[in-house]
């Protein structure tokens, strides 16, 4: 099966910080990826960076940057030479004006196209780039800025952000992107709940014990240490991927799948979490963890303490917590979060575990009847298993068991699962703002986390330590088996 490809109007990609690792790893992959699937009708791509290159050089970087992130088999001398011949290269600072007439007119002849500014860079060049693009008039009414995480580092630098971006862009032409909300999974997830009259009866604290979320990596912090270290897991995952994911899980159906509409509905439940505001709350709904040495993915790995070089970083690497929605559909039903790096493997999985039945008719020797449970998979293997108690087949008397209805996306669908940056970028050149975070839907999620960062903050203990490649501080064990609870082993 092939997937329909739907074309996109004439545009012009802006990248700044295009030598860095983002543009490297994602952006340009991508757009080779929707060049070859015969997407890029008129398509031109232009880098930005600080370097002193030459235009051949920026090729070469290019032409390595497909061929290290692109499967070879999707890669043709034809289809490569054609892309390069789309990629042009400007020398440009964020912070002072040099470049900047250079790359305004290498972009004169696309003032009627849509142009899409995307800064591939550090935040600190967000209000300067977004300042200078006013400046040197190309933020006119065709152009688009995109945004990386991270939107600031708490709320009041989140608003300063979000503010400088503000006075040169709209916020109908500002892209804060999430790219957990570009997986095909995780839109499956709206799919699921929204295409299929099954389960929204079931969706609410009548029906649902409570949800688990679970993003684990089992790499460490890699080359990335200088900006984590500053980050630390709650501000890197938490405020961002895993509260998206918690807001497409609770969120009413919005009225129609429109940007407004969608992000309205998340943002009320943004603003429904109750607040984890005091040091009692913070001690008994959260637990940080940082990781010692120990093996994972498949051989012995350092501490991260070691890896940073920097003994006394109180910076965590994992974090789980209770979260709990104010509202009347999920009132009593705790969502329990948890994600960390160095953790045994790489999964990320929603689980939605249902209240028991409330009487059995069968027989003690029947054996216990597990409450069913929809496990949503988001990577790897993507996919959807709903856990039913089935009877043990064969004479002896009515024994039970748990057997999933077991969906894989890659057996059901046979394509080839795009990454999520293919379909944000081009989202962006579309003008639909669906997948993207409103300003106010990250102010909100700000609101939330600063009270659990100024207690952490404050708190004399630091994170509890874990060992490599376990599933975190034996805390995170106690906090969910507190409320009677366990956390759902991955893939079960
Ligand atoms: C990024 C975080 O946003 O998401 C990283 O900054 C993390 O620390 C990454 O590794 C995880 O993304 P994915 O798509 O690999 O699950």
């Amino acid at each position: 099966m092939t997937s329909r490809v739907i074309p996109v109007p004439s545009f012009v990609l802006v990248v700044f910080g295009a030598t860095g690792d983002l543009a490297r790893r994602k952006l340009l992959p991508a757009m080779f990826q929707r060049d070859i699937a015969g997407q890029l009708a008129e398509a031109a791509i232009i880098g930005v960076s600080r370097g002193d290159l030459s235009q051949a050089d920026f090729l070469g970087q290019a032409r390595q940057a497909i061929t290290d992130h692109v499967p070879a088999a999707d890669v043709t001398a034809a289809a490569l030479e054609k892309f390069l011949g789309r990629i042009s290269y400007v020398q440009a600072d964020a912070d002072t004006d040099s470049g900047w007439p250079a790359l305004a007119a290498a972009l004169a002849p696309y003032r009627d196209r849509v142009n899409v500014f995307y800064l591939a860079t550090a935040p600190n060049f967000f209000g300067m780039i977004c300042e200078r693009l006013g400046r040197f008039d190309l933020a006119h009414e065709n152009a688009r800025v995109v945004v990386e995480k991270p939107i600031g580092k708490d709320l009041a630098s989140a608003r300063a952000l979000n503010e400088e971006i503000g006075q040169v862009f709209p916020e109908e032409r500002v892209y804060r992107i999430d790219h957990y909300l570009g997986k095909e999974a995780v839109q499956n997830l709206m799919a699921l709940r929204f295409a299929n009259g099954l389960f929204e009866p079931l969706w609410n604290a009548a029906h649902i014990d409570h949800v688990q979320i679970t993003v684990a990596e089992s790499l460490g912090v890699e080359g990335r240490a200088g900006y984590y270290d500053k980050a630390g897991a709650l501000r890197d995952m938490v405020q961002n991927h895993m509260l998206q994911l918690l807001c497409l899980v609770a969120m009413e159906p919005p009225a129609k799948l429109d940007a407004d509409a969608v992000r309205d509905e998340k943002l009320k439940v943004l603003r429904s979490l109750k607040p984890l505001d005091s040091d009692a709350l913070c001690a008994l709904h959260t637990v940080r963890g940082q990781y010692r040495a120990g093996a994972s993915a498949g051989g012995a790995v350092r501490g991260y303490l070691e890896e940073l070089g920097e003994p006394a970083s109180t910076t965590e690497t994992f974090v789980a917590l209770k979260a709990e929605i104010a509202n009347w559909r999920w009132a009593g039903v705790p969502f329990f979060l948890r994600t960390g790096k160095r953790l045994p493997e790489r999964v990320s999985e929603i689980v939605i575990l249902f209240r028991p039945i409330p009487h059995s008719v069968f027989e003690p020797e029947a054996g216990p009847i597990e409450p069913n449970r929809l496990v949503i998979r988001l990577q790897p293997d993507e996919g959807v298993k709903l856990w039913l108690m089935s009877k043990d087949p064969g004479p002896g008397g009515m024994r039970l068991r748990p057997v999933p209805l077991d969906m894989s996306f890659a057996t059901a669908f046979r394509v080839r699962n795009p990454d999520a940056y293919e379909r944000l970028v081009l989202d962006v050149v579309r003008g639909n703002q669906t997948l993207f975070m409103r300003r106010d839907e990250v102010e909100a999620a700000w609101t939330w986390i600063d009270p659990i960062l100024k207690i952490w903050a404050e708190a004399k203990d630091p994170p509890r330590g874990y060992t490599a490649g376990t599933w975190g501080p034996s805390a995170a064990i106690a906090l969910i088996e507190r409320d009677g609870r366990t956390w759902v082993e991955s893939g079960a």
